[in-house]
């Protein structure tokens, strides 16, 4: 259980999201349920492993110079990471939704582009892939700062990540591009523009892409 002093700001399939205030700063709690459909041990062991991954993850990036929540604190017994609450933030997902047409929007598109593609480009080159990178996954802090981008749920996270690996991470994120965001033609290829710059052995994982994408569409063709 969360101290009641924090309230419930959502919840979605594997975590429930409670902010606060913990040691005088603006926090949030992001606590592993138990899902009853998996057998008690499996939950309990796949929630660890969550945890375990998120916690040492944001770390990684840390040291990386990729801009994460700070962690605050992890406690395996409550199944819970308390972090740093980016304030002043909205997920990239909103942020691109609340983009009128007219000739501002490409311009942020593209920004914000640069920055997806340079912030995954520096986790791939210190072989780390994020396993879920969607537009809810990304923060965007709204102040005027130069690097505004925040990644965060890195519950699926992985270290020592091959050119495969990175590859699935880019496609996740192709494919989550496709179905959450309507006229974003250019944005995809910025990404992978900017991407190329942050990690020099991009060339093999875009090979790698356009073989995942082929089996991809194979896949899609059997149904
Ligand atoms: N540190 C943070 N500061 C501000 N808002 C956050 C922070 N972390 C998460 N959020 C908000 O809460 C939402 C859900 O968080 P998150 O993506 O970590 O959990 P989730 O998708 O439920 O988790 P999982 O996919 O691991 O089950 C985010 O999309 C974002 O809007
Ligand atoms: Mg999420």
């Amino acid at each position: 259980m969360v101290d009641p002093s924090f309230q419930l700001i959502g919840q979605g399939a594997e975590a429930r999201l409670y902010k606060g205030i913990y040691l005088g700063k603006l926090t949030l709690v992001k606590e592993r349920f138990r899902k009853t459909y998996r057998h008690e041990d499996l939950d309990e062991q796949l929630n660890k492993e969550r945890i375990k991954a998120e916690a040492r993850t944001i770390l990684k990036c840390k040291i990386a110079g990729i801009r994460t929540p700070a962690v605050y604190l992890v406690d395996m017994n409550r199944k819970c990471i308390f972090m740093e609450y980016m304030d002043d933030s909205v997920t990239v997902k909103d942020y691109i939704a609340s983009l009128t047409n007219g000739e501002e929007r490409e311009a942020r598109l593209s920004d914000v582009a640069k920055q997806v593609g340079s912030a995954v480009g520096r986790m791939h080159a210190h072989n780390l892939i994020h396993g879920d990178l969607t537009t809810s996954n990304m923060l965007l802090a709204t102040g005027d700062a130069e690097d505004r981008l925040v990644l965060i749920d890195f519950g699926l996270s992985v270290g020592q990540a091959t050119a495969e690996d990175k590859a699935v991470d880019l496609y996740v994120l192709e494919r989550a591009l496709l179905s959450t965001h309507a006229d974003m033609d250019s944005f995809f290829p910025c990404v992978l523009a900017s991407y190329r710059k942050c990690n020099k052995d991009s060339a093999e994982v875009l090979r790698k892409l356009d073989e995942v994408r082929s089996r991809g569409r194979k896949r899609t063709m059997i149904g």
